[in-house]
């Protein structure tokens, strides 16, 4: 069993968009360094880590199905977002994209009637629906707080972190 031409393509060309996230996540963290956000930046740095992840899980599927993997070149990540809310504004958007670019992969495994990566793929759409939320609440926080309390929405981002580490354990 493995998959059509059309899906190992697409299959790996979202390697590529995933460690594009990663990369684009690692550059927010830098700069979240630079601007002193401490705990934004290791908030970025922890998101890219689970954007090399579902790169990696894309990859193993493919081993699994036997279907060759093709690693493409990367675009470099934006250099500047300017703000730490540009920069959640940014990775919003970013998960959006993933969103619809996981959708459109279901869609394609559903034409081709292939069930294992139909059922692979849905552990990607809740995750998409997770990670979307996660970062919408990014930007309502920093909205929120404004440039004067910023540093205290840093202690909620902390929380929030600890939390989701919690849930991992669980
Ligand atoms: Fe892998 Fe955040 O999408």
């Amino acid at each position: 069993m493995t998959v059509s031409d059309a899906m190992n393509r697409q299959l790996n060309e979202q390697i590529a968009n995933e460690l594009g996230s990663y990369y684009t996540y690692l550059a927010m963290s830098c700069e979240l360094f630079d601007m002193g956000y401490k705990v934004l930046s290791k908030f970025f740095s922890r998101q890219a880590e689970e954007e090399r992840g579902h790169a990696m899980k894309f990859l193993h599927y493919l081993q699994e199905v036997g279907s060759p993997v093709r690693l493409a070149a990367l675009p470099a990540p934006k250099a500047s977002f300017g703000s730490p809310l540009a920069i959640a504004q940014g990775a919003l958007d970013q998960e959006q994209i993933v969103t619809r670019q996981i959708h459109e992969l279901v869609a394609l495994a559903e034409k081709d009637r292939d069930y294992p990566t139909q059922s692979f793929l849905t552990w990607f759409v809740d995750e998409q629906v997770e990670e979307v939320r996660s970062m919408r609440d990014l930007v309502q926080l920093i909205q929120r707080a404004g440039d004067q309390h910023l540093l205290f929405a840093e202690h909620r981002v902390a929380q929030m972190m600890a939390e989701a580490a919690e849930e991992d354990d669980d």
